[in-house]
């Protein structure tokens, strides 16, 4: 006997099929099972409901109609599940007991999971969007949620059977440098013997650029024509911006690092820069685009939110008026790259809240033109998030009002993780502390930015994610090594099967095999939103569930059997919290 390892998924796909050969279901009959209220079972279908309606008939009738052929088909074993007509006409599925624990025997590892998981995407081609920073810039705090949110929710779909391309879309083509190399030049630096703290140089000299020209407007023409030079190809400053570029990739490698960041590749906007002028003749061919006010432009008049009274909501410039590229049309040309050469169906970009508007118009101006090119038209989604803030509410900053830098957040993180593992092992030798907190430190700001809603502003606060209570980070990596610690006990490897074990029973034991399950549901949940809180929710509580079951189950009893299958929950329980915080990201340890 093996059961399915995401029941929801098995039951929609096997209703669909007995409903086909069942008299009354026509073949657009959409079963509708989604998790249910506990009271009522584990999976509801309400689909019967609404399919009734629309065809005028008796929607309890056709439920019951639906439960007898199912039963019929011998593909709903009673042992295993429970098929009951509730309500206005739902049909509610409890799984047994014997169901749950057969679930535990038959997926024990990371891959058991992963080959159970791997349904949710399937092959799917999904390219992926972030960190995509700018050049040119020290990464601050502003740049904590791209890696992070993005590196989770890239390792989510990767495990989830996704064929994912992540790709970084570097800002390294903005009017920026039109002002860095003017500065540049204008003190004749040589960026060669910059050396470590390149970047952080030439952070300055743009800073210093602007001032300058704020003070000397005439030097704004200085800048704009070095801009145009370097557009048009000039060696000089194409030499120039070729090193700022390398300069920042290397800098930024160096975080990807330390924050679990991969990149498939790196194409950034100037790499799209010759393929924009087919977006200018393809959106004007299929009558999208016009000119304005020497702007080339899409309007979307449907979209009332960009107008202000009266006036025509605003458009998506895709050309500036003085024929350069911008943001709007590398990011078409973008969308049209992926879609032929990687064959996209899907694409999913990262940013802050503030881009919302320039995506609404992408997406809606890519919809409109591939339609008209009858294009194949990827999903494409935005995942935004919220500001982080400091304790007073305020975006997080520096005493002196500056942004903070990522590198001393990630430092800091270490050094008061350091703290904090002293204190509370001080007998552990130095290197292993160190070494539990990098896992921690980093881990913790991770984890407590995963944890939050990404679409709400959450306040940072050191005591908060290094706390060892609630859901953070250390209670959780802390629930694994403390398991861990029962293994050395026994002298068992958690990963090795556990024979002998008879089936859970008492009521711990049974919560806690109910929501070992549960972890496929969360995965779920979090890749329909792509909102990894519901994946931390469900983390937590499942480390809840499992300190209810050791406070009430002893699990080093003199019962062989019943010791066994208490390990066999300690083990299952390790091994999703292990799966889990690995592909947010977090590094979990052998003790702590
Ligand atoms: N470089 C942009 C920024 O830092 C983000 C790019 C996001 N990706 C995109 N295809 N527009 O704001």
């Amino acid at each position: 006997m093996s059961v399915w390892f995401n029941p929801s998924h098995a039951i929609e796909q096997t209703l669909r099929q007995v409903a086909a050969t069942t008299e009354g279901f026509s073949a657009d009959f959409e079963p509708g099972v989604r998790p249910a209220d506990p009271k009522f079972g584990d999976y509801q279908a309400n689909g019967v409901l609404g399919y009734a309606k629309k065809n005028d008939l008796n929607p309890r009738e056709l439920g019951q109609k639906l439960i007898d052929a199912a039963l019929a088909s011998g593909q709903f074993d009673p042992e295993l599940i429970e098929l009951a007509l509730a309500g206005p006409g739902f049909i509610n599925f409890k799984l047994s007991n014997t169901f749950l624990w057969q679930w535990q025997l038959d997926y024990s590892t990371k891959a058991d999971y992963q080959s159970g998981a791997k349904e949710l995407k399937q092959g799917r081609r999904i390219v992926i969007d972030y960190p995509s920073a700018n050049t040119a810039k020290q990464a601050h705090i502003g740049h904590l949620r791209p890696m992070v949110i993005g590196q989770a929710i890239a390792r989510l779909l990767d495990f989830c059977g996704a064929d994912l391309i992540r790709d970084n879309h570097i800002g390294d083509w903005g009017t920026n440098f039109g002002t860095l190399i003017m500065k540049i030049k204008h003190e004749g630096i040589d960026l060669t013997t910059l050396g470590d703290d390149a970047l952080v140089t030439l952070d300055k000299l743009y800073k210093e650029g602007s001032a300058l020209e704020s003070k000397q407007p005439e030097l704004r023409d200085v800048s704009r024509n070095e801009l145009v030079k370097l557009q048009n190809g000039d060696l000089e400053n194409t030499r120039i911006w070729k090193q700022i570029v390398e300069i920042s990739k290397v800098a930024f490698d160096k975080l990807f690092v330390q924050m679990g960041v991969e990149v498939d590749i790196t194409l950034g906007e100037s790499f799209y820069r010759d393929k924009v002028q087919r977006i200018y003749d393809e959106l004007t061919e299929v009558g999208l685009a016009e000119e304005s006010e020497g702007a080339l432009v899409v309007w979307h008049d449907e979209v009332k939110k960009f107008s202000r009274d009266n006036e025509r909501p605003y458009p998506f410039n895709i050309r500036k008026s003085d024929g350069a590229s911008n943001y709007a049309s590398t990011d078409l040309a973008t969308v049209l790259y992926r879609v032929r050469e990687f064959k996209a169906e899907e694409i999913i970009y990262l940013t802050d809240a503030r881009q919302q508007d320039h995506f609404q118009l992408l997406f809606l101006t890519t919809k409109k033109w591939f339609k008209a090119k009858g294009y194949p038209l990827p999903e494409m989604s935005h995942v935004f998030w919220g500001t982080i803030l400091g304790a007073d509410k305020k975006p997080f900053k520096t005493k002196s009002g500056e942004s903070i830098k990522l590198q001393e957040l990630l430092d800091e993180a270490r050094s008061r993780a350091y703290e904090v593992v002293t204190a509370k092992n001080p007998d552990l030798p130095e290197d292993e502390r160190r070494a539990i907190a990098e896992s921690v430190g980093v881990g913790a700001m991770k984890y407590a930015d995963l944890s939050s809603n990404r679409t709400q502003d959450y306040v940072f606060s050191w005591d908060r994610l290094l706390s060892f209570e609630g859901n953070t980070a250390p209670y959780l990596l802390y629930a694994i090594a403390r398991i861990n610690s029962i293994f050395r006990k026994v002298g068992l490897d958690p990963e090795a099967p556990i024979e002998g074990a008879s089936p859970a029973e008492t009521e711990a034991e049974l919560i806690l095999a109910r929501k070992l399950m549960g972890f496929v549901t969360a995965l779920e949940l979090t890749l329909n939103d792509l909102r990894p809180h519901f994946l931390c929710t469900y983390l937590y509580e499942l480390a809840g569930a499992y300190s209810g079951f050791y406070n009430a189950d002893k699990v080093m009893v003199d019962d062989e059997a019943v010791k066994a299958r208490r390990l066999i929950l300690c083990a299952r329980t390790r091994t999703i919290l292990k799966t889990g915080l690995e592909l947010l990201g977090l590094k979990p340890l052998e003790r702590m």
